[in-house]
């Protein structure tokens, strides 16, 4: 009864009509005093990021946590002392008191974890890549789709300012007709140490990880502690940097044009930096085409970091330009904006335009749609067509060819990398 009457209330307050296709129904309708209740299955480095930011959030409360190595368990506990843990996540999604459940588990965990949530009635807040093949994705998509659940994806830059700028500028027409856009992503290690490398804590033994559970259905074998906890490295738990950060820009830059999944991509480069046994590379060239005549460069290099991260959308009008940690040439000190310069060309009275738009806490966009359910700013639409962008452009580097979408549909490459 009480159900009843909160949710003809909640209606009433958001009203029918154009919001109704994106409300999802609840399965416990919150009250206004109520917290949504949180539960994390795989709490490692993301996870606990991801605990960090739900402690602050007065609307949410963490409840249980769910990791295949004992050691995260005393980890989460120092962050949310109060909190359950098991070693099995469907344990964790038995419970009856958790109301959304964050998925920070490795790439090739996310389709199980992502599907079995769904299925468990709980609203989940999944980390990017959405999934580690393009099938995965569209299983999620579709469990997401045919549930009443409200699904975010871990693509945080969909809440970023500088999102809503390069929106709202292509909206009124600013950049013209945009055709090409490139984008980079550079980091930098000590010599000897190649990016991503974690060191195997001493308990990483077989008697405190459920390996069994970590392989997901990958062949049997013997346990690994390096590659349990540098599974990053390796394509049959990872799909390398493409899916760790081209996949962020990709979204934020599919978001921004409103683009549907590639036509085609290529993506060339190498294991150049450090030859420390990775399966993945570090050194990459990808080409992503699209049916608008826009054609995406994504280029990356884990041995050099000046030009940091940025995005520019070349248009007929003028350039969208997005910087993030680029050192300035003059200055040394590091950029972080989004502008507009017109093309004089086209735009001869243009004036140079700088984003203001705020940042949105991409983790309280989430609560707060788990309360109202409304679409998230990242929904289950940009976490599958980032993935399908980010697993072409993988499917091509391995059989080192162009692929097309259909091909890449069809490519059924080997798991074991
Ligand atoms: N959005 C971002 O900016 C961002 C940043 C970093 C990582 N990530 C993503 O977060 C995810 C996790 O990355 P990470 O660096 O935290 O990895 P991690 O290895 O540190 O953590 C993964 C955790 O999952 C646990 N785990 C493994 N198998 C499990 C299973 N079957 N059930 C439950 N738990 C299991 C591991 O024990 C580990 O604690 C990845 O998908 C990664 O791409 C996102």
């Amino acid at each position: 009864m009480g159900q009843t009457i909160g949710r003809r209330k909640f209606m009433g307050q958001v009203g029918l009509g154009a919001a109704a296709a994106l409300v999802y129904p609840s399965f416990k309708v919150l009250g206004a005093n109520d917290r949504v209740r949180i539960g994390m299955i795989g709490a490692g480095g993301r996870g606990q990021e991801l605990l960090k930011q739900v402690v602050g959030i007065p609307d949410a409360q963490l409840v249980a946590i769910a990791d295949v190595f004992k050691r995260r368990h005393d980890e989460a506990k120092k962050i949310a002392p109060a909190i359950k843990t098991f070693d099995d996540h469907r344990r964790l999604l038995e419970m009856k008191d958790v109301d959304a459940v964050i998925v920070a588990s490795p790439l090739h965990i996310h389709a199980r974890h992502f599907v079995d949530t769904l299925a468990a009635g709980k609203d989940l807040y999944g980390e990017k890549t959405m999934t580690w093949s393009i099938a995965e994705a569209e299983e999620c998509r579709n469990a997401a789709n045919n549930s009443k659940r409200v699904v975010t994806i871990g693509l945080q830059h969909e809440s970023d300012g500088s999102l809503a700028d390069a929106r709202q500028w292509i909206k009124q027409g600013l950049p013209g007709k945009i055709t090409q856009v490139e984008s980079w992503m550079s980091r930098n290690t000590p010599h000897g140490k190649g990016q991503w490398v974690r060191p195997v804590p001493p308990d990483c033994t077989p008697g405190n990880v459920r390996w069994d559970a970590f392989l997901n259905g990958r062949p049997a074998r013997p346990f690994d502690a390096y590659k349990f906890i540098n599974w990053r490295l390796f394509w049959e738990f990872s799909g390398g940097n493409i899916t760790e950060n081209m996949v962020h820009q990709i979204a934020w830059i599919m978001t921004a044009l409103e683009l549907p999944v590639p036509t085609s991509a290529y993506m060339s480069g190498g294991i150049f930096s450090e030859k420390d046994g990775r399966e993945v590379p570090d050194t990459i060239a990808v080409t992503l085409n699209f049916p608008s005549d826009i054609t995406v460069l994504w280029r990356s290099t884990f041995n050099n970091n000046r030009y940091g991260l940025g995005e520019r959308l070349l248009g007929s009008d003028g350039t969208i330009e997005h910087l993030s940690g680029t050192n300035d040439m003059v200055t040394g000190k590091s950029k972080s904006a989004i502008q507009f310069y017109p093309e004089k060309v086209n735009r001869p009275d243009g004036v140079a335009l700088k984003g203001e738009s705020r940042d949105q806490n991409h983790m309280a966009n989430f609560i707060e749609c788990v309360r109202t359910r409304k679409q998230p700013n990242a929904p289950v639409d940009i976490g599958y067509r980032s993935a399908v962008a980010a697993h072409m452009a993988n499917l091509s580097y391995r059989s080192k060819r162009a692929v097309t979408l259909e091909e890449a549909k069809g490519m059924q490459l080997s798991m074991q990398g």
